[in-house]
C-alpha cells in the first residue's frame, strides 16, 4: 500500500467512527411512567442495580417523567443480609413503599424489577402473592437471575418460557416450578412481557435489550458504550450453560 493510501485512509477514519451521541427516543407512545424494585432481606445487589443501575441513567439522560419505589414487606431498610445469617458485611436500601400499599389500592405500577437473593425461598411468602396481586396492571417484570424463582411462585410464568442463573442447574431445576418451560442457554428470555435473565450480570444484557425494545435500540446501543460494556451478541449467547453443565 502506498504511503499516500494510507493517508487517504486514516484521514477518513475520524468521520467513519465518529464518536456516538445522545440517539433521540424513537418511541414516545405509552412509555412505562412508574418503576417499581421489589426487595427483601438478603437480596442480591447486583441482580438489583444491574437492571436499577441503567434505568437511573436512562431516565437522568431523558429526563424520564418516571417515577420510582423501592418495595418491600416493611417499611425497614432492606439489607443485602440474608434474615438467617450472623454477617455484618452487607448495605441496606430505604423502602419507599410497602407491598400492602400496592395490594390495598390500584396505586399505578408499570414495571417490575424482582432480583434474585442469598436466601430467594425466604422472600416467597409475602412477594409471591404480591407480585400475583400488581401484575394485572404491569407493563412489563423484569426479573434476575433467582427472581425468577420468586417470581413463578406466583404462578404469572406457568406455560411460559423463562430462565435462571445456569449455576447448579440440575439442583435447581429438581426444586423449579414445573408449569414454567425453564430454558437453557439463556442470558435472557423474553415471553409476552415477562423478562427473565440468567446470573446477576446478565441483568445488565436484558435491561439493554428491554431498552432496545421499550425505548428503540439506539438508546440501548449508546447505553451500552457509555457502560463500556459487553454485551451478549444475542439472547442465546449463553457461553455460562456450558461451563456449569446445564
Ligand atoms: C451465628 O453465630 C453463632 C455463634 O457464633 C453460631 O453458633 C451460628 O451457627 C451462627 N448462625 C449462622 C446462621 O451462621
Ligand atoms: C419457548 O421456548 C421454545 C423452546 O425453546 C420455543 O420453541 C418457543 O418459540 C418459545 N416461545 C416463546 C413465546 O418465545
Ligand atoms: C414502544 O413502547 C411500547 C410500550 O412499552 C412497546 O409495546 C412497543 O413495542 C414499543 N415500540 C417500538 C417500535 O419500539
Ligand atoms: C447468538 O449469538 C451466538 C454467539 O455469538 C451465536 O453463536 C448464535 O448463532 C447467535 N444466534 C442467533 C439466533 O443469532
Amino acid at each position: 500500500m502506498r504511503a499516500s493510501t494510507l493517508t487517504t485512509l486514516l484521514c477518513s477514519l475520524p468521520s467513519a467512527f465518529s464518536a456516538p451521541s445522545q440517539p433521540p427516543l424513537t418511541n414516545t407512545s405509552a412509555l412505562p411512567l412508574h418503576f417499581g424494585l421489589l426487595l427483601y432481606p438478603g437480596f442480591v445487589a447486583l441482580d438489583a442495580y444491574s437492571v436499577v443501575d441503567i434505568l437511573n441513567t436512562l431516565s437522568l439522560e431523558y429526563s424520564l417523567a418516571a417515577t420510582f419505589d423501592v418495595i418491600a414487606e416493611t417499611e425497614t431498610p432492606v439489607s443485602t443480609i440474608p434474615r438467617a445469617s450472623n454477617s455484618t458485611f452487607g448495605q441496606a436500601v430505604v423502602v419507599t413503599a410497602t407491598y400492602e400499599e400496592y395490594s390495598a389500592s390500584e396505586k399505578p405500577l408499570d414495571v417490575l424489577v424482582v432480583p434474585g437473593g442469598y436466601d430467594s425461598r425466604s422472600a416467597i411468602p409475602a412477594a409471591a402473592p404480591f407480585i400475583k396481586v400488581v401484575y394485572p396492571r404491569l407493563q412489563y417484570v423484569l426479573t434476575v437471575c433467582m427472581g425468577s424463582f420468586i417470581t413463578a411462585e406466583s404462578g404469572i410464568l406457568d406455560g411460559r418460557n423463562a430462565t435462571v442463573s445456569k449455576v447448579n442447574w440440575k439442583n435447581k431445576m429438581a426444586r423449579a416450578r414445573k408449569e414454567v418451560h425453564w430454558q437453557t442457554p439463556a442470558r435472557w428470555v423474553t415471553h409476552g412481557n415477562i423478562w427473565t435473565a440468567s446470573g446477576s450480570a446478565s441483568g445488565i444484557d436484558m435491561v439493554l435489550a428491554w431498552i432496545g425494545h421499550v425505548y428503540g435500540k439506539p438508546v440501548a446501543d449508546y447505553l451500552g458504550y457509555e457502560y463500556e460494556f459487553n454485551r451478549a451478541k444475542n439472547a442465546t449467547d449463553d457461553p455460562f450453560a456450558e461451563i456449569w453443565q446445564s
